[in-house]
């Protein structure tokens, strides 16, 4: 697509919405029945539907459609933590998989509408259960598998799940991860949970509880491979995702059936212009939005060959990605920054040993990107050859909203461009009115699009107050952003309470709980700080109860609690003692004072007289000249 295509095509998505979404719906999707309307609902109702009346499944958009083309071509390439462990599933051979899955799913009781918890490592088997419960109409609920025994009983428990699938061991990194174990001590306490199903991965002997436990090997073993798709209706759930919000405990993401798979659909076309032979990888965990839209739905509902890797980036050398790059001829790849930043700090030579000539687009999401770190990229990476799509959307958004198309849009390192069509962002002051260019401001997006969530779980009163209470008609992204003169945006990241570590998302205030669910701790402020590798990393005010020694071993001991509660991801990377923490008159913590003493920008705190304490920030600064 060249820049005069984009403009006329993204003028008549959003100028006739209906239209434009009609179109694609029917270029990208088999349905079994065709909608009614294509949207009813909008941004002042705050409940959407679309394609309302159109039937459709979307395992079969990502499998049998295409058995009769592509039964013998490759759709997962599976490229295990070490080198020499690899798996390729032809779409026939997935389709066949799927459908036995599918099988035991049924067999096991799973009905549509019932929600189904997948705590699966890197492997095949987490996108043939997915497709599995897409298949015969289940919800999913994937939870990354780094996650704690603690996070992931509570979203079983948010859920109501009474299946869990998982695996006796992960392996990342050349360590495994003990997930049969997490997932037992989880069902202590969901006693809901009837059956856990175990993929063998590693073939460790693991705990295994007979009337509970079966083993996936054994169940497939008997399966059929003979499944009729569930007909569902196009607002029908299609799976729910845990993310985190600025306050309370994480909130149920719950996408449909039609609009996302549209929308996953089109954006991974058009953003990744994948054609008929390339190799298209995205490094994503399926634990993430990102596994879900652009590791499965979106790129098997085109026909893709996918590469999914079970490791890490440094594993066992840091040119580990580029020599899976030259190994499978990668044409398309997609990774974090902050894995691109930690690549880039140990020196190109790990890139240069590889030759990467298969490469033609390079994509990034997750978190902003700095230029600098964006050109290297662009220059070392994709030796100047490859465009880089700097992508910009949320697990709330199903797919990708704001960011460049390959031949279309004039590189801008750091930027993620020009709005997707249908999409209408803008960037508003507190009050809710439209900036300038090249102004700073809250993001929001005016106009409704198909692969926005339809709900939070359970909780439609706070999927309401949480996305389009603040600025009435909009949708509230939660990110801070400026638009310049030329239409680009410039993503400045989060301006709520909600961190992003290494891209991953946490909520500060599920840090500071888990902080004060330790004996030793009375009050806990946890604030992000910006981190030349990781993006943002966590900075812990701690109040102590009465008597509590201020030792590194009980700092030692607070990171293993976080850890242990959340997962590694939230590990927190400063402690600082603190004997209060600054409060507005009516109790309020001053998280920007925190902020800014944390960030060393002591200078500019501003008027802090009218605090309830006054007094503590001196202290703060000064404890915080101890501990950094
Ligand atoms: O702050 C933005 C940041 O990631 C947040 C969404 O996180 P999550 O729901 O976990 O989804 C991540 C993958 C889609 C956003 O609110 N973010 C995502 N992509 C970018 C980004 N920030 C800047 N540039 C991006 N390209």
């Amino acid at each position: 697509m060249n820049q005069a295509q984009y403009r006329d095509l993204y003028k008549f998505s959003i100028s006739q919405p209906d239209t434009f979404w009609a179109e694609q719906a029917e270029k990208f999707i088999s349905w079994h029945t065709r909608w009614q309307t294509v949207r009813q609902g909008d941004f002042t109702t705050n409940d959407m539907t679309w394609f309302a009346g159109g039937k459709l499944n979307a395992c079969y958009n990502c499998l049998d459609r295409h058995l009769g083309k592509r039964k013998d071509q490759t759709a997962i390439i599976w490229q295990g933590d070490e080198p020499d462990t690899e798996k390729h599933l032809t779409y026939g051979d997935l389709h066949k998989e799927v459908c036995r899955f599918a099988n035991v799913l049924k067999d096991l009781g799973v009905k549509k509408g019932d929600r189904v918890c997948i705590y699966l490592p890197m492997i095949p088997e987490a996108g043939i259960v997915m497709l599995a419960c897409a298949r015969i109409g289940a919800i999913h609920s994937v939870v990354f598998a780094g996650f704690s025994p603690d996070s992931l009983k509570t979203r079983i428990l948010d859920a109501d799940v009474k299946i869990v699938i998982t695996a006796d061991e992960g392996l990342r990194g050349g360590k495994t991860i003990p997930i049969k174990h997490n997932v037992d001590k989880a069902l202590e306490s969901c006693p809901d949970v009837k059956t856990v199903v175990v993929v063998k991965r590693t073939g460790k002997t693991v705990p295994f509880d007979a009337k509970r436990d079966k083993w996936y090997h054994e169940l497939m073993s008997k399966a059929n491979a003979d499944c009729m798709p569930e007909v569902m209706d196009a607002d029908d759930p299609l799976f729910i995702l845990y993310t985190s919000g600025s306050t309370g405990k994480p909130k149920g993401v719950l996408h449909t059936t039609g609009g996302y798979l549209v929308y996953a659909a089109i954006t991974f076309k058009y953003v990744f212009d994948y054609q008929d032979g390339d190799i298209y990888w995205c490094t994503a965990d399926v634990g993430w939005v990102t596994g879900h839209t652009y590791n499965i739905y979106g790129p098997l509902a085109n026909g893709a060959t996918i590469v999914l890797y079970e490791g890490t980036p440094s594993y066992p050398d840091f040119s580990r990605f580029w020599q899976i790059i030259d190994k499978y001829k990668v044409t398309i790849f997609y990774t974090a920054p902050t894995a691109i930043r930690a690549l880039r700090r140990e020196g190109d030579k790990w890139v240069t040993a590889t030759n990467r000539d298969s490469l033609k687009l390079l994509g990034t999401v997750g978190e902003p990107i700095n230029p600098n770190v964006c050109e290297w990229y662009y220059d070392v990476v994709g030796n100047k050859r490859c465009e880089v799509v700097d992508t910009w959307w949320q697990t709330e958004t199903g797919g990708i909203l704001i960011t460049p198309l390959p031949g279309a849009t004039p590189f801008k390192p750091g930027s993620a461009s020009w709005p997707l069509f249908g999409i209408v962002p803008a960037v508003v002051d507190d009050k809710g009115n439209e900036v300038e260019p090249d102004k700073a401001g809250r993001l929001v997006i005016k106009q409704p699009w198909p692969g926005l969530m339809k709900t939070i779980y359970k909780d439609h009163q706070r999927f309401v107050n949480n996305y389009f209470k603040d600025v009435p008609g909009c949708y509230l992204t939660g990110d801070g952003a400026r638009c310049d003169k030329d239409g680009y945006y410039w993503i400045a990241g989060r301006n709520d309470d909600v961190i992003k570590i290494s891209g991953h998302r946490i909520g500060t205030e599920e840090v500071e709980s888990a902080f004060t669910s330790h004996p030793a701790v009375s009050q806990a402020a946890v604030v992000g700080v910006a981190d030349e590798i990781k993006g943002q990393h966590i900075y812990a005010y701690i109040n102590t109860k009465a008597g509590v020694e201020h030792t590194d071993k009980l700092k030692q001991e607070l990171v293993q609690h976080v850890r242990d509660v959340i997962g590694p991801i939230a590990t927190p990377e400063v402690i600082q003692w603190t004997k209060d923490l600054p409060k507005t008159r009516s109790g309020k913590i001053m998280r920007r004072i925190l902020r800014k003493i944390a960030c060393g920008e002591d200078e500019s705190l501003g008027d802090t007289s009218t605090l309830a304490n006054p007094g503590v920030v001196e202290e703060l600064i000064a404890e915080h000249e101890k501990t950094k």
